[in-house]
């Protein structure tokens, strides 16, 4: 006996499809089915929109309507979500160590499974793999969290930010407008940076404290130097502008997808010194960290809602693209 689920998938015209996915019916280990209740849009996503066959969607959330026989901690109606990593070995040093985000044999979005995601009407996961949702979070406010919210969390609370850094914030959208809240409620002074003026009365709503357009600059100014920067940008930034703003010993948190080098002065590196350090998504103990964290500091993400048809999710792709997305969508089955 099977089951089958409705999936939408990455297609090489550019408009991804509905379609279906085949699962044995009986669950095995800890595997958990659930049903979907919202899905965030995610800036990688639109990397895999003409991926032929690629199941979309890596910010997923669900009620559990089964569980298998190894499972010990979810039950039939709880509220969970899942992020871009569903699987990892659980023996090797940065499983054991709080790391499986960089296990060798980690199962992220794109690389593994490629028959399920958050388009879909349906997954099964590990339970392993599952984050259950803090009550005072809604579905559709979780979705974003899981894969956004986690990734620049992580890159402040792994690489343990103090409320008295001034931390900068470069680009205002999924990502950014999460990371400036995070940053915010952790105590920090928080300097956004934003291609033009635009946001800014939005960014200073959301808890930033000073905010720079970089349009028409040549030279940034800020009134404090930065200790850390998240930089949150679809593409890489202009990082010979960035390094004038920089405090001595600072960190800067690449973490756009971008396909390109890293190119950077070479000197201040040394000099001032920099360091960098990348990151992708959140470990688990980390991801429920940032959930208990966003519903005690009622942070939550601003959404735009669409539905989850082909015709919802070309329009949430085709804005996203854009850059018109305020700012995060979250796509809701029908
Ligand atoms: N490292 C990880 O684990 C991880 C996890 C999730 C996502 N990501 C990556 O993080 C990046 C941001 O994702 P997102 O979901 O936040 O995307 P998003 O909502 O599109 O936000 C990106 C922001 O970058 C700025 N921007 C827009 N077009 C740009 C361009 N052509 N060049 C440079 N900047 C531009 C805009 O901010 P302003 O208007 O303020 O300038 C925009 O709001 C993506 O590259 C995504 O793939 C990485
Ligand atoms: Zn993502
Ligand atoms: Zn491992």
């Amino acid at each position: 006996m099977s089951f089958t689920f409705t999936v939408f998938k990455g297609d090489k015209s550019g408009a991804p499809k509905k379609s279906t996915t085949t699962k044995p019916d009986k669950l095995s280990g800890d595997s958990v089915l659930l049903k979907v209740t919202a899905s965030g849009l995610c800036g990688t996503d639109l990397h895999y929109r003409k991926d032929d066959g690629m199941v979309l969607g890596h910010e997923g959330v669900g009620v559990v309507e089964a569980t298998g026989p190894l499972c010990k901690v979810l039950k039939k109606g709880d509220r969970v979500g899942w992020g871009y990593e569903h699987d990892s070995c659980g023996h090797c040093h940065q499983c054991l160590t709080g790391a499986e985000t960089y296990c060798p044999e980690r199962a992220l979005y794109v690389y593994a499974n490629r028959d399920q995601g958050s388009f879909a009407s349906h997954a099964i996961w590990r339970e392993a793999f599952l984050f259950k949702i803090p009550d005072a979070i809604s579905d559709a406010d979780a979705a974003p969290l899981m894969c956004g919210g986690a990734t620049v969390f992580n890159a402040l609370n792994a690489y343990s930010a103090l409320p008295t850094e001034t931390v900068g914030v470069m680009g205002v959208g999924g990502l950014g407008h999460l990371a400036i809240q995070f940053a915010a409620k952790m105590g920090c002074r928080v300097i956004v940076i934003s291609s033009t003026e635009s946001k800014k009365e939005e960014a200073m709503r959301l808890g930033a404290h000073e905010f720079v357009a970089t349009k028409g600059q040549t030279e940034l100014k800020v009134s404090h130097p930065l200790d850390r920067l998240l930089v949150t940008t679809s593409g890489q930034p202009d990082w010979a502008q960035l390094v004038p703003i920089l405090a001595p010993g600072a960190t800067i948190h690449p973490l756009s997808v971008d396909g390109g080098n890293f190119s950077i002065p070479y000197l201040p590196l040394i000099a001032v010194p920099i360091t960098v350090q990348g990151s992708i998504v959140a470990p688990r103990y980390i991801q429920k960290r940032m959930l208990e964290f966003a519903a005690l500091h009622q942070i939550r993400p601003v959404l735009e809602i669409f539905p989850m048809t082909e015709a919802g999710i070309v329009e949430a792709m085709d804005k996203l693209e854009k850059g018109q997305i305020h700012f995060r969508a979250v796509l809701v089955p029908q």
